[in-house]
């Protein structure tokens, strides 16, 4: 009778979601990783950053006074897996985007201890002597347009090439990236070493992407409005 009871909620609960067109609310700015974030996101995902770290503020004062305008849902569309976690050990992660330089993130990330006395947080400085594997990017990004995001097929046969223009600021592809991926792509040597490609580039580029893409100040007012 449980089960039975149970399922039925469950099928009433969720079953139209599937349906409903909207329940995600569109909202200006967001759009898919690119395939050096994706690199980024996939390495954040293998090492647990998740189990130390939330990516998903709640509506509480106490949230946003301390991280920012509370997650939307739209933040996380193009997350698959998402990435809101169940606990802290550290900070909420969801908008350190841009709140820290490159070299502040891959000097904490290597050694965090010589920021914070006492950080529980693990080093991560082998990042920086792995090469970022692109070959099998393309793979990803056909895996994700499967469950919804919508890369394009110029997006997912370039994705090598792109995850190795985004990280080389001297080959200035900056406008081939803005042009494919939106006009806020970061383009720039991530880890500080400019000839080489690396996860610790890959990492950080996903790591300063993070809350950045919505503009929070046109989105209240336009929610104001409504
Ligand atoms: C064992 C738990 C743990 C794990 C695993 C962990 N962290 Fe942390 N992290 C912390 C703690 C605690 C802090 C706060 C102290 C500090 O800054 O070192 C922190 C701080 C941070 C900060 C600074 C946030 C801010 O707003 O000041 C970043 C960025 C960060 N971690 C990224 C990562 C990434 C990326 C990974 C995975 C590669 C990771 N962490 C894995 C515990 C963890």
């Amino acid at each position: 009778m449980i089960l039975f009871v149970a399922s039925l909620g469950g099928l009433f609960e969720i079953a139209p979601l599937f349906t409903i067109e909207n329940t995600v609310e569109k909202v200006d700015g967001m759009r898919p990783y690119t395939p050096l974030e994706t690199a980024g996101r996939d390495i954040y995902v293998r090492e647990g950053c998740y189990a130390c770290h939330s990516q998903m503020i709640r509506t509480l004062r106490s949230d946003v006074d301390r991280y920012g305008h509370y997650s939307l849902a739209a933040e996380s569309m193009y997350d698959h897996p998402h990435q809101w976690g169940s606990k802290r050990t550290g900070p909420d992660l969801s908008r350190v985007g841009q709140k820290y330089s490159d070299t502040w993130h891959v000097a904490h990330l290597a050694n965090p201890r010589e920021f914070v006395e006492g950080s529980v947080m693990p080093g991560y400085s082998f990042l920086l002597d792995r090469n970022l594997e692109t070959s099998s990017l393309q793979g990803s990004l056909i895996a994700l347009r499967r469950v919804g995001v919508p890369y394009t097929d110029a997006q997912i046969e370039n994705a090598s090439q792109d995850a190795l223009w985004q990280a080389d600021a001297d080959a200035n592809f900056e406008g081939e990236l803005q042009d494919s991926y939106g006009e806020n792509v970061q383009v720039r040597d991530f880890d500080g070493q400019p000839s080489r490609l690396t996860e610790m580039d890959a990492l950080v580029a996903y790591l300063q992407v993070l809350g950045t893409l919505v503009d929070f100040d046109s989105f209240d007012a336009e929610a104001n409005n409504r």
